[in-house]
This record gives structure tokens, sequence and C-alpha cells, in this order.
């Protein structure tokens, strides 16, 4: 039975640990003064849960960011009022999650970060974040929907229904062999669109699972799995048991191998392909994830950021909610992986993305501490690129709380609520500026780093003015970046995530000290200005920071409609998490510290764990006529999946077949 929440028991307000799946359009009630100069639609998406979870909190302690994306639009062109319209991401693979709802052994389930079907392959959920794009011809800019495991998809700004993800299914490369009808597609969720050339760069990635696993590790995770193999009554445990063992004995034969492909696309055909690869010829290695990447005039930079995620989380959490606490914990040890400490960045060089060209070299240089968000500067004077970096400094964002995570302070488990919610950081973020000059062999880097006592714990989501009000065109060199970080919690803190940050080689904070801030709440949700200029100076010049008990995410930069052109010159809007409900606030960029001008909330409105956001100055249905085809025949490829299980993989007999046949012919596939 789950009980009703106070806030008394939490130190995290209780309003970000729910989300509504609920699809609704109406006015916001407004506290405050709405300027009369805010203009335009802010789109903010979240993971909402999943077609059986009825929203948050997940009912099986999963992750929060395992979800369907959920669109907010707010539409701030009507004085005085506020209108807001949700509506959730249904690509194909959504459908097919819901026609399976009931079938034993077809149907979707969460495994950790993922949700996957031993039939149908992997959902693209869709909910991370946004990429405005706009074409030459384009009257108004169309936008994309991304995530980081599964192709970028284009919505109808109007309607906010998806229209045809980028590219057809054959111009992405899957990360394993298996034949499923949604295969694992790894790409990045902040793809870049470059509005002076009028082109969309993403990438397209892989990696072998060979590497995942030492032998040792692989025979103990098996053992692991086959002792309790007998206690699993259910079917699908059974199978699903037997298909992990011949993935991970297979795994090199299933798996490409490394991989990642450079994608380029104008918005209407095909999508051009260059294969990255080092100095000697190898192909680049992912380790972890490519949350983001960046472009300049001439380069385009990639990193492998500090974000695990793919299909290894079927074997990180192999068997969802058949398994008991102690098998999952045993798991979770044995396949313990400390993200790396440092960021390793890939740049390419834009001349070398030839026509007819093959594979790019690229220049790979590693910087020491983590992160998952960058930006950087358009222009590349000197062939010198300006990375702005946000160091999450000691902060694994791919972990949450599980049901047997114990606390630190009292060595209990956390609350039952809070499974699933993100942990906390364990030291400092540090902000960074990395000037890299490129026009040697050997690259030289600049490093202006700097934390704010109050300012920078775990500093995660980002706006600023991305495109000038004026030309659509993104400005030349970043000189302010808003930053929202979460602060430190002690309802988030576990001592699974204290013993791997125990030895963090770069910490600055001793963990004692951590702990007892955290203890303390002694350091706020803030919302701040990082000023950086073309001197050295490198500065937060003003902030707000969230009293107690709130969480802000999802910052928003959004244009003053009059006025001078600057980076400072608008608004800035942001989700809430309060003790009572979600908030929207809306604070002048040039003033943080003034605290919000008003405030906006709706009794139906419930965001939970937000993430990114855009803005867009007009939205329309959508007039372009690009569509890559879909699959249709479905029934051909789901037959093509079965017979690889039965023979290539030997994951399952003539006998569970026929089952898994019944199972098909009950729901519509087509
Ligand atoms: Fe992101």
């Amino acid at each position: 039975m789950v009980q009703e929440l106070t806030n008394q028991s939490f130190s995290v307000p209780k309003s970000i640990l729910d989300a509504s799946r609920e699809e609704l359009i109406d006015k916001m009630q407004i506290d405050g003064k709405l300027p009369n100069d805010l203009q335009g639609h802010v789109f903010i998406v979240a993971p909402v849960g999943t077609i059986d979870s009825e929203g948050l909190p997940p009912k099986d302690g999963n992750t929060y960011l395992n979800g369907d994306g959920m669109i907010y639009r707010l539409d701030f062109n009507q004085k005085g009022e506020v209108t807001w319209k949700t509506q959730i991401v249904k690509p194909q693979d959504y459908f097919f999650d819901k026609r399976t709802q009931n079938q034993k052994l077809l149907k979707f389930r969460n495994f950790g970060i993922i949700r996957f079907s031993l039939v149908f392959g992997f959902r693209n959920e869709l909910n991370t974040a946004f990429l405005p794009m706009k074409f030459p011809g384009d009257l108004n800019e169309r936008l994309l929907i991304t995530y980081d495991a599964g192709r970028p998809y284009e919505i109808d700004t109007e309607t906010l229904e998806v229209v045809t993800p980028v590219g057809e299914r054959k111009e992405w490369q899957a990360a394993t062999k298996l034949p499923y009808r949604f295969p694992p597609i790894l790409s990045t969720a902040h793809p870049v669109f470059d509005t002076y050339t009028n082109q969309m760069f993403t990438v397209n990635y892989g990696r072998s699972l060979g590497n995942l696993l030492g032998r040792k590790e692989a025979n103990d995770y098996i053992h692991l799995l086959e002792e309790h193999q007998q206690q699993l009554p259910q079917k699908y445990a059974q199978l699903h048991t037997n298909f992990l063992k011949q993935l991970i004995s297979k795994a090199d034969v299933i798996t490409y191998g490394d991989f990642v492909h450079l994608l380029c696309w104008d918005g209407a055909g095909s999508l051009q392909r260059w294969k990255l690869v080092n100095p000697d010829g190898s192909p680049v290695s992912i380790k972890q994830s490519m949350h983001q990447m960046g472009i300049t005039e001439d380069y385009i930079v990639l990193m492998d950021t500090s974000f695990i995620t793919g299909i290894e989380q079927l074997i990180n959490n192999p068997l969802p909610t058949s398994l008991d606490d102690h098998l999952e914990e045993a798991i979770r040890k044995l396949l313990k992986r400390k993200p790396s400490p440092d960021s390793t960045l890939y740049i390419v060089s834009r001349h070398d993305l030839q026509e007819g060209q093959d594979s790019v070299v690229v220049k790979k240089i590693t910087i020491p501490r983590e992160a998952c968000h960058f930006l950087v500067d358009y222009r590349n004077p000197d062939n010198k690129i300006t990375l702005h970096i946000s160091h999450i400094c000691a902060w694994n964002v791919a972990e949450w709380i599980r049901r047997y995570d114990t606390s630190p302070y009292d060595q209990k488990p956390l609350p039952q609520h809070l499974h699933g919610m993100q942990q906390c950081e364990l030291d400092i973020s540090v902000m960074g500026r990395y000037v890299i000059d490129l026009s040697n062999q050997e690259p030289t880097i600049e490093s202006k780093l700097i934390t704010h006592d109050t300012c920078t714990w775990g500093a995660g989501l980002f706006t600023y003015l991305d495109r000038l009000p004026s030309s659509g065109t993104t400005p030349e060199k970043l000189d302010n970046i808003y930053w929202v970080s979460l602060g430190l919690w002690k309802d988030l803190v576990t001592d699974f995530i204290c013993d791997l940050y125990r030895d963090y080689p770069y910490r600055q904070k001793p963990l004692d000290e951590v702990l007892e801030l955290a203890r303390n709440s002694a350091k706020p949700s803030c919302l701040y200005r990082l000023h950086t200029s073309s001197n050295e100076a490198m500065e937060i010049p003003d902030y707000f920071a969230f009293p107690k008990e709130h969480i802000a995410v999802s910052p928003q930069f959004v244009p003053r409609s009059e006025g001078e052109e600057s980076s400072t010159n608008g608004y800035i809007v942001c989700v809430v998490s309060t003790p009572k409900r979600n908030e929207v606030w809306i604070f002048d960029a040039e003033n943080l510290q003034q605290g919000p001008l008003c405030k906006l909330y709706h009794p139906n409105l419930n965001f939970g764990f937000s993430l990114h956001t855009t803005w867009l100055k007009n939205i329309s249905s959508r007039q372009d006529s690009y569509k890559a085809p879909q699959i249709r025949n479905h029934r051909s490829l789901i037959d093509n999946t079965l017979s690889f299980m039965e023979t290539d993989l030997s994951s399952i007999t003539k006998d569970e077949k026929d089952e898994i046949e019944r199972e098909i012919n009950d729901i519509d596939v087509e």
C-alpha cells in the first residue's frame, strides 16, 4: 500500500516525485505580474512513466528517466494569458508497447534506463531534448525531439504529434545484429544545427559488448542467474535468463563492434554518413555515451559523456520485478562500473567531411573531470575552439535510488517514494572554459575553472540566447550561460554512491564534509548566470538560490520582444518543484537575484523530473513534406526475430517459439 506523501518525511519537494500522463490544454493561473514582452512558445519535455505505470512515481521502483516523453508547450503570445498544452510523444513503438501490455512474453518491461521487449526490441522514449531547425524555404522553424537511444523524430509544433523519424530505418546502424522490429539505435540527445550552413549533424554509434564483462565476471554473472533461475516461476523470466546467457556468451558475434558514424542531414534528403577513425585507422570507441555534441564554423566536437546507457542496461537490470533484492544488489555490485572521471573529446574537421569520403580521422583529447553537457562558441578564430563545460564531479546521473539502497546517515533503507529518483552529486561541480588550439599537430589547451560555493552543486541543465532574434543565427560567441543546479539533498545520498565516489580523483570537498552539508540542507538548488567573456574573466555575477525544499529544473531563455539584442535581454522560464506543486517561474535574465517576476501553476500540471527545453517564436502546422518511410511488413520481421532466437542465438526452443507465436496471434501487429 502506497502511503500518503507528506513533506515532513523528505527534504526533497514531494512534487518532483510524481507526474501525470494526462494530455491537456488549458490556461495557467498567474501569480505576480506576467511581463508584456514575454513572447513565443516554451517547450519542455519530461519522462512521465510508462504505459503500465500510471505516471510517476514508477510502481516498480525503476528510474524516473525511463518513461515516455511528455511535451509541455507554454504559449505566451496572448497578452495577460498563458496557455499550456501537453502531449505524450508517440512513435510507432509506443503503440506496440500499448498493444502488448497484456501479453506475458511479448510485453515491454523496464530495464533500468531502457524499456525492452524480448520479441520486439527497444522503445525509443523520446523524452530528453529538442532541436529547432530552419532550412532554406522553411517559413517557421521545425522541431526535433530526441533521446540517447533512438532516432530523433520531428514533431508538428502546433499539434505536438510526431510526424516522422529523421532517416529511415536502414539509414541507421543498430548496435546489435539481433533482427528486432525496434533495434537498439544509439545516437545523441543533443544533435546540432548549423544556422549558417543549414545542416543538421548527429551521431550513430555502437560498441562491442565483448569487453563489457571480463571472463570471470561473465561466469559469475551467469552463475548468479542460473542459481536463481529455478526460483523464477514465470515463463518470461526463464526465457529472459536464457536470452541473457546467450547474449553474453555470443556478444562478439551479435554486435558490430565499436563504431561511430557522423551523420549530416539537409532536412529533405537522405543522411550523409562518415565513419570516424583514429589516426591509426582503428574505429573510434565510445565507452559511455554521446549525450552532447557541439558545432563550430570549422569543427564538430563529440564527447564520450558521463552517462552510461544502451544494451548494457539489459544485463545490469536483468529481470525487472522478478528478482529478490538480494540478487539484484549482488548483480549491481558485480557489474559496478564507475563513470570515467575524465572527459574524452573527439574533434572532427568539417573540411574533411567531403561527399564520397567514407571515413574521417578525429583528434582525440582527454581533459580531467567528467561532463554530460557542454557548449561551444561558433567562431573558431585561428583554429582555436572555445568550450564551456559543466563538470558534474562525482555525480552519476545514470544511477537511481533502488529499493535496497541504504542511507549513509542511518544505514536504513531510503523511503519508498524516493525509489527511482536520481542520486545526488558527491562533490561540487566545476564550470570550465577551455580554449583548444588546433593549429598544430598536437593541440594545446588553455583552461579556466571556477566553482561557486552556493551555486555549483550539481550543475545539470543550461540555457542561453542560442539564436539571435533578428537573424535567427547562432551568436558567434557565448558570453552568458544560465545554469540550474540541483543542490545537495540528504534523501538522495546512498551508501552505494558514497562507495562509488569515495576515491574520486578530483575531489575538492572531502566526502564527510559533503555528507554533512547534505544533512543540513546547506546547498540549495540555484539558477545562476555564468559570465564568460573574451578576456580571462569568468564569474557568476548573478544568481537566485531557491528556498528550502524547492528544486529548479528545465531553464529556458526567452528573448524580449523589444529592446536590444543581448544575451541578458530576456527572461528565464524554469520549472520549480515546491513542497506543494510544480510551478513555472519567470525571472528577468538581467536580474535573477530579485527573484521571480511571476509564477504559473495549474491544479493538473504535474511535471515530475523535467529535462530539456527550447523556445520557438512561432509555431504552425507542419508544412514540410519530408517523411521517412516506415516499416510496414511487421510480421515477416517478427518471424525473422523468432528464427534468430531459435537458431542463431539458441535462446528459445521450438515449443517456446510456438508459445510466443500464440501471443503474437492475439494482437494486431500491423
Ligand atoms: Fe542533456
